[in-house]
C-alpha cells in the first residue's frame, strides 16, 4: 500500500487558489506564459516589467478570461527600491504574497571575452545575478506564511557556449543563488527553485537572433534541432514553472529543473 503523507487530493495539490504571485518581466515570452498558467491554476497574480503598459494590458486581459484579480506594476529589477516597491504593491493590492518567480533577464551577445569591457558585464550581472538574488530577498521578507521563489536560470547555467561569457557567469550564478537561498530560507518554509530552459521562442530570442535571420540563417530549423524535433515555446517553461508553484513540487527544494529537450543530454 502506497502511504498517502497528507491525504489531499491531487486536484487539490495542483491548484493555486489563494495564492498570490509576482512575476517579473511578465508582459511577454517567458513571463506571460508563466502568468497565464498560474492565473489558469487559481492564483492571483502580479505581472511585474519595466513595460508597465504591456504587463497591465496582460493582466487585464487574464482577469477577465479567467475572473480573478491580476494587477500590473512596473520594475527595474536593476533598482532595488523598484522591486521592493513592487513587492509592497502585490502585499498591498492581494493582501499578501506566496509565489516570487524571478524570470526578468537579459541576454546581449558579449562577443569574445577578451573585449568584454566592465561596464558590459557589470550591467549583465546587475540585472541577471543582483536582481535575481535582491528579487528572491526582498519575496523573503514578505512571505509570512512560507512561500516558494522560482529563479530562471538556463541550461548555459551548466554548460558554457562562445560568445555569451557573460550571461553563462550570470546563470551560474543563479545556479548558485538557489542552492544558498535555499539553505537560509528553507527553515522559514520557503523552497527556492530553479528552472534551466533551453532555447525557447521569444520575443527576446527573435531580436538576438535577427541579425542571424538577416543574414540568410534559417532560425526556425535551428531552434528545433532538438532531441524531441520540435522547438521549445514559451508555454513548455511556464507549465514547470507552474509545477514547481505547486504542492505537487513540495519535495523540491534547492534544486534547479532542467527543461530542454534533452540539448543537454546529446
Ligand atoms: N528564451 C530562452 O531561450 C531562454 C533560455 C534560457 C533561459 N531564459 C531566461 O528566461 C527569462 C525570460 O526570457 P525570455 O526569453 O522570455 O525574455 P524576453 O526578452 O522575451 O522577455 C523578457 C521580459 O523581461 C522584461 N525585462 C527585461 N529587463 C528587465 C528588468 N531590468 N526589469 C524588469 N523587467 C525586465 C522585458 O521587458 C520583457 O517583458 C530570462 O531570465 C532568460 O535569461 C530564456
Amino acid at each position: 500500500m502506497i502511504a498517502d503523507h497528507s491525504g489531499r487530493p491531487l486536484a487539490d495539490l495542483y491548484s493555486l487558489a489563494g495564492k498570490r504571485a509576482v512575476v517579473t518581466g511578465g508582459a511577454k515570452g517567458i513571463g506571460a506564459a508563466t502568468a497565464t498558467r498560474l492565473v489558469e491554476s487559481g492564483a492571483e497574480v502580479v505581472i511585474a516589467d519595466l513595460d508597465e503598459s504591456g504587463a497591465a494590458t496582460l493582466a487585464t486581459e487574464l482577469s477577465a478570461r479567467f475572473g480573478r484579480r491580476t494587477a500590473a506594476v512596473a520594475v527595474d529589477i536593476a533598482d532595488t527600491a523598484s522591486i521592493e516597491r513592487a513587492a509592497d504593491f502585490c502585499v498591498r493590492t492581494l493582501g499578501g504574497l506566496d509565489i516570487w518567480v524571478n524570470n526578468a533577464g537579459i541576454y546581449p551577445t558579449t562577443g569574445p571575452a577578451i573585449d568584454a569591457t566592465d561596464d558590459f558585464i557589470d550591467r549583465l550581472l546587475t540585472v541577471n545575478v543582483r536582481g535575481t538574488y535582491a528579487g528572491a530577498r526582498e519575496a523573503a521578507k514578505r512571505m509570512t506564511n512560507g512561500g516558494v521563489i522560482i529563479n530562471l536560470a538556463s541550461t548555459t547555467g551548466f554548460r558554457a557556449a562562445p560568445g555569451i561569457s557573460a550571461y553563462v557567469t550570470s546563470k551560474h550564478a543563479v545556479v548558485g543563488i538557489t542552492k544558498a537561498l535555499a539553505v537560509e530560507f528553507g527553515p522559514r518554509d520557503i523552497r527556492v527553485v530553479g528552472v534551466a530552459p533551453g532555447p525557447i521562442d521569444t520575443p527576446g530570442v527573435q531580436e538576438q537572433m535577427a541579425p542571424l535571420k538577416a543574414a540568410g540563417l534559417d532560425v526556425a530549423a535551428v531552434m528545433s534541432r532538438t532531441l524531441l524535433g520540435r522547438g521549445g515555446q514559451a508555454d513548455d517553461i511556464a507549465r514547470v514553472i507552474t509545477f514547481l508553484a505547486t504542492d505537487m513540487a513540495a519535495w523540491i527544494h534547492g534544486d534547479v529543473v532542467v527543461a530542454d529537450a534533452g540539448s543537454l543530454a546529446g
